[in-house]
């Protein structure tokens, strides 16, 4: 099934087929580029690729398909995550020139445990000068270039320049199980060797995959996904997780060995993030946009038969708080999707501090600001962000058949609520809670026709608006 009420209007997502991680994100020639892994046969094929989503202003999306397709050598078993680099003036003609960067998978015959044998993870530069027209690919390393106490698993080039060199941050495992990123140094973004490695000073999940440089404020963090932490008391039981950690003042990545795993922040508290990346835009915001999905989520992301899976997060616009923290916010553009603003009414029958507001349809901007003491705000009766005792949760009351999937409970500590934004687009919400200091992404599957917003307890003012589809046209 592919056109059913639960397609998103302002999360990126392809017409049909399965979506995961983001990459090449960029600003090029008057259009954001997002790019993404892709398998457009889904459930059927399993072809790996990249599709490509153009928008000249981050709110409406044109959709191109699937643009790298696994059909090298090189990438027999996947073109898998990657980065954009732009080139200043580096086209043939003196335009600027975009790289992208990736890395081909491949997984040889034999009896292999495609961790310590039998995968080859090649990084591959495509260049394009419009941002459509895609060149030939070119290896530009192979297993032999990584350091030898690397395993097979080495992936998702990240590419920036900074000091007069190009650097490649990439994921890694080491021959022990330790996750690590490497950084490798270019002068030609062509020719790479590796420069140094990137190491927690205890042991920090067995693979980092996605890793990411982001610079706010003259401050850098490393952002990366480590694997191997169900144990972890804070994880859910979930393999896979998503965070950043920042470094001391003054201290570069490419300069710094090791890093503090205790510092270690999730990007997102709730049951539907990973492998998030980052771009810088013309205006010099840093934007992150983060896949709506898990490697290996124990909740259904595709009910009923949908021949479709998973969107990306709506892009965020990063900030530094005074104490290190990165808060998020969306895109201000997205606001333009808001249409006449409704209205909270307290009903009679509901307790004292309740408000509700109906809107026609599963697709909302919810702003609620000034809030004291404790606080909740529950959507169509089953999904509740609620506020209490130093803990904001989200909560899916009906349990694992209803409307969250399988999807319960998932909280964070806080000292307090003070504002909360909530982004309905009929199956992906967001939630960000104090100035997105603290974020929730989720999926879920209202079946109802309208959405039911009901809120409690003491706040300033609480504001809705329907929001339109920028997907129009797309599927
Ligand atoms: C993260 C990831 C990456 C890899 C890609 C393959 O979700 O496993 O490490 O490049 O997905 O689709």
């Amino acid at each position: 099934m592919t056109t059913n009420r639960w397609r998103m209007g302002f999360h990126l997502m392809p017409p049909t087929g399965w979506v995961n991680d983001p990459n090449g994100l960029c600003y090029f020639r008057g259009l954001y580029h997002v790019f993404h892994q892709y398998s457009p046969d889904w459930p059927n094929g399993s072809e790996r690729g990249w599709g490509h989503a153009t928008s000249p202003d981050l709110v409406h999306w044109t959709h191109h398909g699937m643009v790298i397709h696994q059909d090298i050598p090189e990438d027999a078993n996947g073109a898998y995550s990657g980065s954009a680099y732009i080139v200043p003036g580096g086209g043939a003609d003196g335009s600027d020139l975009l790289r992208l960067y990736y890395t081909g998978n491949v997984k040889e015959p034999g009896a292999h445990d495609y961790i310590y044998s039998g995968r080859q993870a090649n990084e591959i530069l495509i260049e394009t000068t419009d941002g459509f027209d895609l060149g030939e690919k070119q290896v530009l390393l192979r297993n032999a270039d990584y350091p030898d106490f690397c395993s097979c698993h080495v992936r998702d080039p990240k590419v920036w320049s900074q000091d007069g060199s190009l650097h490649m941050l990439l994921g890694a495992r080491d021959m022990d199980d330790e996750g690590l990123a490497l950084i490798m140094e270019s002068q030609d973004g062509l020719s790479w060797t590796t420069a140094s490695t990137v190491r927690p000073t205890s042991h920090f999940g067995f693979m980092w995959e996605c890793p990411d440089r982001i610079a706010l404020d003259g401050f850098e963090y490393l952002s990366f996904c480590p694997q191997g932490m169900a144990e972890l008391p804070w994880a859910n039981d979930l393999r896979d997780q998503s965070g950043y950690i920042p470094l001391p003042a003054a201290v570069k990545l490419i300069g710094c060995e090791h890093v503090n795993p205790a510092l270690f922040r999730r990007w997102d508290f709730g049951f539907d993030f990973y492998a998030p990346q980052t771009f810088t835009d013309p205006q010099g915001r840093t934007i992150l946009i983060g896949w709506m999905g898990l490697p290996e989520p124990p909740f259904d992301s595709a009910p009923d038969n949908l021949d479709w899976i998973h969107c990306l997060t709506v892009p965020r616009v990063l900030t530094r708080c005074e104490d290190g923290v990165v808060a998020m916010a969306p895109a201000p553009e997205l606001e333009q999707l808001r249409g006449e603003q409704a209205s909270f009414a307290h009903v009679d029958s509901a307790p004292a501090q309740t408000r509700t507001a109906t809107l026609p349809a599963h697709r909302a901007d919810i702003v609620v600001d000034g809030i004291s003491g404790p606080f909740d705000l529950t959507l169509d009766g089953a999904a509740r962000i609620a506020f209490a005792d130093g803990e904001l949760t989200l909560n899916f009351d009906d349990g694992a058949q209803g409307i969250g999937r399988g999807r319960q409970t998932r909280s964070v500590n806080v000292n307090a609520l003070e504002n909360l934004r909530v982004l309905v687009d009929n199956s992906a919400l967001e939630i960000f809670a104090n100035n997105g200091r603290e974020a929730f992404s989720t999926r879920w599957f209202p079946t109802a026709d309208q959405l039911d917003i009901a809120i409690q307890g003491t706040a300033e003012a609480a504001r809705v608006w329907p929001m339109g589809d920028g997907m129009e046209g797309t599927y």
